[in-house]
């Protein structure tokens, strides 16, 4: 073979990888609304940024046909480019390819991939649409799920892991997706589910449509397996760009910092955010959005729990992890799902070097049997661990109630918080007045002519003495009381200030969060 002809055998290889599984199953996948596994990473990389790896990897089974079905790629597309100048690592798996579905070769693709990201500092983005484990190559498959598995969790806290569902994700290969930081679904295209609805019905003999058990709506609002969802699949792209943009590249870098220009940082507009009426709710992203860089938040888990919003934001160019109660949702009680959320999404802040800015307007725990039989005391405490574990700057601003444990959980100097701040109008206690004057003027009330009076005057007592920030500041448990225009001035030079913060968790193999 002479030259030009060894070049043109490439040139050859090269188009016929290109072509994944062939133009009527690629207009197949258009005609789902759904794109390919190289457009979608064409959109997801900076223009000609992508850098192929593995493209001539074919599989080696011979069962079933397969000797005769050889694609180029194996059904997956895997290698590393830019997202606004910054590398990362992809894999974008090729419905076209055997339903994209996952054997030996193909997860050895994709190990290739995350072992190169861990060793290079990068995070890892995997664009799921898979048929799962390929039937024909039998258990290869799953020792091939279970390496990507092992290496989910090397790489956890140490490069950020993002996964996107755009299509099929079903039994065994959620896991990988679960172990990630991140997941982002498309609505209506993608679903996750550990078994799907035929061997529901017949286990269970519920009637339920895959969109109903595992589609995006479900997951983003009732199991919280996915973080973000996307009405197409270019939004999908879009958020993951802007996702990643937050996030250090690694554990030992810090995220990238927007340029900004200092300027008038009060916000007079949150001298009138809080109600008159202490019970009467109000938006907390009204709060956050007035303290933050204008534009710059992406909430996180917008549709579960919300009672606590938790999400990514600027504050002078820097990236944050803000984490806040949501006085118009329940009150922005403490529950369950709001500590699991929160919980985690601290962790992943503190692993990656992100300061956290809390906002507090929490009436306590959620009372109840459903609560406290589904163990509220395990998952409370999850949120507590994860704030008294994390290192990065922390700051508090009680905006209005804090109250009982959840006074405590939420970031309190008790658990390390570096810097905490408080309005006026906060109300710090162990309970509310009511609750409080009924226990300890029990015997002033019992005894009293007027038991109506006497409480309304005894609840008063205690809400003068304790419903206000003074008595925390006097204590040292508040840094400073604030005016609430003055809450962003507050936060950024407060960041400025605990920039250099370097704080050692005490020697240990690792702690034992309360699962
Ligand atoms: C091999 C597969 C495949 C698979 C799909 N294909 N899934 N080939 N192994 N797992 C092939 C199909 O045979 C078909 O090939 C092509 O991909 C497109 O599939 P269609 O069925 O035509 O597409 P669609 O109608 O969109 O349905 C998609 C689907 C369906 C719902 C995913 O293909 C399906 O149910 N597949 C099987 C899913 C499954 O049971 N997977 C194993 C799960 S167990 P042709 O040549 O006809 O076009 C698992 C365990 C993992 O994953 C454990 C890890 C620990």
């Amino acid at each position: 073979m002479d030259m030009k002809a060894k070049f043109d055998l490439l040139g050859k290889k090269t188009e016929e990888a290109l072509k994944g599984g062939g133009e009527d199953r690629i207009a197949a996948q258009h005609k789902k609304g759904k794109l390919t596994a190289r457009e979608r990473l064409n959109l997801l990389l900076d223009e000609g940024s992508f850098q192929e790896i593995g493209q001539l990897v074919t599989h080696r089974s011979v069962h079933f046909g397969l000797d005769k079905q050889h694609f180029l790629g194996d059904g997956v597309v895997t290698g590393y480019g830019t997202i606004n100048g910054r590398t990362v690592h992809v894999f974008s798996q090729d419905f076209t390819v055997l339903g994209g579905s996952l054997a030996e070769a193909h997860a050895g693709k994709i190990c290739r991939i995350m072992d190169l990201a861990m060793q290079n500092g990068s995070p890892v983005i995997g664009l799921n649409d898979s048929g799962g484990a390929r039937i024909q190559e039998g258990v290869v498959s799953l020792g091939g799920y279970a390496d990507i598995f092992h290496r989910n969790v090397m790489a956890s806290g140490v490069v950020p892991q993002i996964s996107a569902i755009l299509g099929p994700c079903a039994g065994g290969a959620v896991y990988s997706p679960a172990l990630t930081d991140f997941v982002l679904m498309v609505e209506r295209s993608s679903y996750m589910f550990v078994t799907g609805p035929n061997v529901v019905k017949t286990v269970t003999h519920e009637t339920v449509t895959a969109e109903e058990l595992g589609g995006a709506a479900t997951h983003a609002s009732k199991s919280g397996v996915a973080h973000f969802t996307a009405p197409d699949e270019l939004d999908a792209i879009e958020q993951l760009r802007r996702l990643v943009g937050y996030m250090p590249n690694n554990c030992e870098e810090r995220a990238p910092v927007l340029p900004y220009e200092p300027g008038d940082e009060h916000r007079p507009a949150l001298d009138s955010i809080l109600p008159e009426n202490p019970n009467q709710p109000y938006d907390i992203r009204d709060v956050l959005n007035a303290v933050i860089d204008p534009d710059s938040s992406m909430e996180v888990h917008a549709d579960y729990a919300r009672n606590m919003v938790v999400g990514f934001a600027r504050v002078a160019g820097e990236t944050v992890g803000c984490v806040a109660n949501q006085p118009s949702v329940l009150a922005g009680v403490l529950d369950i799902d709001a500590s699991i959320k929160a919980a985690r999404f601290v962790r992943f802040c503190d692993a990656f070097n992100i300061p956290l800015l809390v906002f507090v307007d929490v009436p306590g725990f959620l009372p109840g049997t459903e609560q406290e039989w589904r163990g509220i005391i395990d998952h409370g405490a999850k949120l507590l661990y994860a704030f008294s574990e994390a290192t990065v700057p922390r700051i508090t601003v009680i905006t209005r109630k804090a109250y009982g444990g959840a006074y405590d959980v939420m970031n309190s100097k008790h658990i390390g918080c570096d810097m905490n701040y408080a309005w006026p109008a906060a109300e710090i206690a162990v309970m509310g007045a009511k609750g409080a004057a009924e226990i300890i003027f029990r015997n002033d009330i019992k005894k009293s002519d007027d038991p109506e009076a006497t409480l309304a005057a005894k609840e008063a007592e205690y809400k003068e003495r304790f419903a206000n920030p003074y008595e925390a500041a006097a204590h040292g448990f508040i840094d400073e009381v604030i005016q609430p225009a003055d809450t962003r001035l507050k936060v950024i030079e407060a960041l400025r200030m605990l920039r250099n913060k370097a704080q050692r968790l005490p020697r240990k193999k690792h702690g034992n969060i309360p699962l």
